[in-house]
């Protein structure tokens, strides 16, 4: 949605911007294109392919802009605090991630049951699938997948290990669909199963809450954050993310007990009450984008 990102961060010359997830770099150019001839972008990227990609797509802007390989969650850790007047998050993976079967997010494609978005980190799918307890899979599938037939899968997974650990996403997808069959319907059995191994290797959720907060630090009063989310578990948290920092008193612990609450002032006020959906054009050049839905916030 790179026309409503620009609308909603408003890239002006001079101004300093946040890529957190430069990708490819088509947001990052659009930004740096908008806010020339001096407007400066922090960009990174956990993959380091990313980082490559984009600091060659960004060549034109040279002199503009820094890229680092590294997660969002740090930026707070190099980009100064209070500097920037724009962040940008656009959440999840790339097509070309997607489309690369050795990087094993894909049930579609064979390739190595990995899913690591950072391959310097240890863990990947196939020891998740092949360690945990079932237990523990049935969890995951459930909370990060919505996964119906939970149970059923990690019992699956559990006899099918004992014989063969996994290795591939054939092996993984394939005793999806023999254990849940298709019977007609639209999704592949395995799509809720796989989203939730890739959230669970990234360790995304934990990460996104710490990108929010290092995304806060680096905005100026006034600055705004503009994020893209993909999935209703990363919406979910980006909204009550937005009514916590909005809201004129804090709630110590989890439990909001109209009687502790302690007054503070609102940290940031919603841009759009309602989250910004691609449209039907973008959709039908990118369907990929059909889930996205972009949340604005401005900094107090
Ligand atoms: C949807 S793509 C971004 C595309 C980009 N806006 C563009 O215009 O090309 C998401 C990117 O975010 C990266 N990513 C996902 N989680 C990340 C994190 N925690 N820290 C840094 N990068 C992350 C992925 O590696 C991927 O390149």
């Amino acid at each position: 949605m790179p026309e409503e990102v620009l609308l909603a961060l408003n890239p002006i010359s001079g101004g300093r911007y946040t890529d957190g997830t430069v990708g490819l770099g088509g947001h990052a150019a659009a930004i740096l294109r908008r806010s020339a001839p001096d407007g400066w972008l922090y960009g990174c990227d956990h993959d380091q392919e990313a980082v490559r990609a984009s600091v060659e797509r960004l060549a034109e802007f040279a002199g503009r802009f820094e890229i680092r390989r590294g997660s969002f969650a740090e930026l707070a850790d190099w980009v100064p605090a209070g500097d920037c007047d724009g962040v940008l998050l656009d959440l999840g993976m790339s097509s070309w991630q997607l489309d690369r079967p050795e990087r094993g997010f894909s049930f579609m494609q064979d390739g190595p049951l990995d899913m690591r978005m950072d391959d310097r980190q240890a863990r990947t799918a196939a020891d998740l699938v092949n360690n945990e307890l079932p237990d523990e899979l049935i969890n995951i599938f459930r909370r990060y997948g919505d996964e119906p037939n939970a149970r059923k899968i990690a019992g699956a997974i559990e006899n099918f290990r004992t014989a063969t650990p996994f290795e591939t996403t054939k092996q993984l997808a394939d005793l999806i669909s023999q254990t849940c069959p298709r019977y007609g319907r639209k999704k592949h059995p395995a799509t809720r199963v796989f989203q939730a191994l890739r959230i669970a290797v990234n360790n995304e959720m934990a990460v996104l809450a710490d990108g929010l907060e290092s995304a806060m630090t680096i905005l100026k009063p006034g600055g705004r954050l503009a994020v893209i989310s993909f999935h209703s578990l990363e919406d979910r948290m980006v909204k009550v993310f937005g009514r916590r920092w909005e809201r004129d008193y804090e709630v110590p612990g989890d439990v909001d007990i109209p009687e502790l609450r302690r007054p503070v002032p609102p940290r940031l006020r919603r841009v759009n009450r309602k989250a910004i959906c691609p449209t039907a054009d973008e959709i039908t050049a990118n369907p990929r984008s059909r889930s996205a839905q972009l949340r604005v916030f401005e900094k107090i």
